[in-house]
């Protein structure tokens, strides 16, 4: 199976996943990595593990979809079965979203419905919760709001700082993301209505 991460930032879960997938964990094969951000560090990773990488800036796009488009062509010669959002700071458009129903994951650092957006872990801490966690999710037309693939939850102590939650959530994640990943690659992932169905 050929998959394509999108990433705008760091890029630590896509290291992740390249470790997952040389460690023959997930038995497929990061064929693009694309990015919206030219600087992304995540390129970098991917440049030294050898995946091709994609780069568009959304400047000059007026329509999300026209933007989408132009991936999209680079994902079908690529063959491209699996799309996984690793901090794509983007909102896809429901064109591409609807072409790729249940073939797009995201992974976000909270435990969804709660702290939707893009500065979760910040928000969650100021509120003061207990415990927060990290979403694997498929992507549908809503912002953070499709089928929830997996979930696990983080404590929130009493001396942790923004910096050590931050640490306690990325280190779930570079976990969870290659476990959702493989589910899907050996197709045990089975939807319901929205609820994801694992199967043994
Ligand atoms: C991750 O924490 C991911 O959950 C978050 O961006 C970070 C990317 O880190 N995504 C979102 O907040 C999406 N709403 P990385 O570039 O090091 O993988």
């Amino acid at each position: 199976m050929n998959i394509a991460v999108f990433v705008s930032g760091n890029g630590t879960n896509l290291e992740a996943i390249i470790d997952a997938v040389s460690r023959d964990e997930i038995k497929a094969k990061i064929a693009l990595v694309v990015s919206d951000n030219k600087d992304a560090y995540a390129l970098e990773r991917a440049k030294k593990a050898g995946i091709d990488t994609f780069i568009l800036s959304s400047k000059g796009f007026k329509k999300r979809e026209d933007y989408d488009k132009e991936i999209i062509k680079e994902l079908e010669k690529k063959n491209i079965q699996l799309i996984v959002l690793a901090g794509f700071m983007r909102l896809m458009s429901g064109y591409f979203v609807k072409k790729y129903k249940h073939k797009i994951m995201n992974i976000h650092p909270a435990l969804l419905p709660s702290f939707k957006g893009t500065h979760s872990i910040k928000d969650a801490f100021e509120y003061g919760v207990k415990k927060t966690g990290v979403t694997v999710h498929f992507v549908d037309e809503e912002l953070d709001h499709g089928s929830i693939i997996l979930q696990e939850s983080v404590d929130v102590d009493e001396n942790d700082t923004l910096d050590t939650l931050e640490e306690k959530i990325h280190k779930v994640e570079h976990k969870l993301y290659p476990e959702a990943i493989k589910l899907f690659t050996e197709n045990k992932l089975k939807i319901e209505d929205r609820k994801v169905k694992i199967k043994d």
